[in-house]
């Protein structure tokens, strides 16, 4: 693997080696504490983070390495109108790995075409969050022992959730995972992942409660209503605090079931959950860190390229999504992928009108 901008980027043999070495970095993490020693890491947030830009930080700095950056885009000479792609040249001259959030989709898959040295997409919008993906991934492993088989309940906003979008594709790698959706119709997951599941024979059902479902579950991944993405206020009133749960509701479920959420929480899950032994979000985010030290101690050590290939030159933008990177960054390609065998956008996966 060269970038990490879409858990399809990993095979599931890569995965497995990832996760080996998340597991042996977990149970000796002083054996690991040079692998990236005179490495540098560059990271670029242009929104808001904790945990990713932190545990990538700590990720980084257990492996000896060190990193640079910014978490406010207003601090750098973005705000004076530098494109995507001379942002990324520039920077990518200085260090070893580029590790990247953005609001708009697609734009660490734009970052890859210019850069000679990895990039990893920390979230882009509402589009993608690979590596959330592999800390959620690690955690089931861990605490589950492994994911085939398990049915794995979705819960909030399915629609904005580049988490959750992440983790549904990954599971094109396991065997026999049920998905059961949850939530209202306004907020349900965007029909290229609905594509994307009816392709690879992914077995889910949506739903819009989560009483009725709970009992199935061997893992309930609650999430966060994306209130930063919503273009309509109203959309927002009427679906914040639509699911919450409660101590009460997990006494319907089954006692080894997996209570997960990517954080930050708003009231999705009410603090008494906290202490019952089936919480696992906050351990999973320490998870996290170890899978992002996995994937650092491979990505960091890579060779920088001589130089990056020629890309073509764009001129407008064929998509219409208003928050697809190829709205604002002009030059970017024209690229087009199939998904269920229609057109989409290669950076954004939207299908084109
Ligand atoms: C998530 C994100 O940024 O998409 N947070 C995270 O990375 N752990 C989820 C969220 O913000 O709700």
């Amino acid at each position: 693997m060269r970038h990490l901008i879409d858990f399809g980027d990993l095979s599931r043999e890569e995965w497995d080696t990832l996760y080996a070495r998340a597991s042996q970095i977990m149970d000796d993490p002083a054996q690991f504490m040079d692998v990236c020693r005179g490495r540098v890491s560059c990271n670029l947030f242009y929104e808001p983070s904790t945990r990713t830009n932190f545990s990538f930080q700590t990720a980084m700095m257990r492996l000896g390495g060190t990193v640079f950056g910014f978490a406010d885009p207003n601090s750098s000479s973005v705000s004076k109108g530098e494109t995507l792609k001379d942002t990324v040249k520039m920077v990518s001259g200085y260090a070893d790995v580029l590790v990247m959030r953005t609001p708009w989709e697609g734009a660490a898959k734009a970052a890859s075409l210019y850069s000679p040295i990895p990039v990893v997409n920390a979230g882009d919008g509402g589009h993608m969050h690979p590596t959330q993906t592999t800390a959620d991934l690690t955690t089931i492993t861990r605490l589950r022992g492994g994911v085939d088989g398990l049915s794995i309940g979705l819960c909030g906003d399915l629609k904005n959730g580049r988490t959750v979008h992440s983790l549904i594709k990954a599971m094109e790698k396991f065997r026999d995972v049920k998905f059961f959706l949850i939530s209202p119709r306004e907020l349900a997951v965007p029909e290229y992942i609905r594509a994307f599941m009816r392709e690879h024979n992914i077995w889910f059902t949506e739903v819009s409660g989560l009483e009725a479902v709970i009992p199935q579950l061997d893992v309930l991944y609650m999430t966060r209503i994306q209130r930063e993405r919503f273009v309509d206020p109203l959309e927002y009133e009427r679906n914040k605090g639509i699911y919450i749960l409660t101590r009460r509701k997990l006494d319907r479920a089954k006692p080894d079931m997996l209570v997960m959420h990517p954080l930050p929480r708003v009231d999705e899950i009410t603090v008494d959950v906290d202490d019952d032994p089936r919480a696992a979000y906050f351990q999973q985010a320490r998870y996290g860190m170890f899978a992002r030290m996995a994937l650092l101690a491979d990505l960091a050590n890579q060779p920088r390229l001589e130089r990056t290939d020629a890309v073509e030159i764009g001129t407008k933008p064929v998509c219409t999504n208003p928050r697809c990177i190829t709205q604002t960054e002009h030059y970017l390609p024209p690229l087009v992928k199939k998904n269920g065998g229609k057109d989409c956008c290669a950076f954004c996966d939207a299908e084109l009108k």
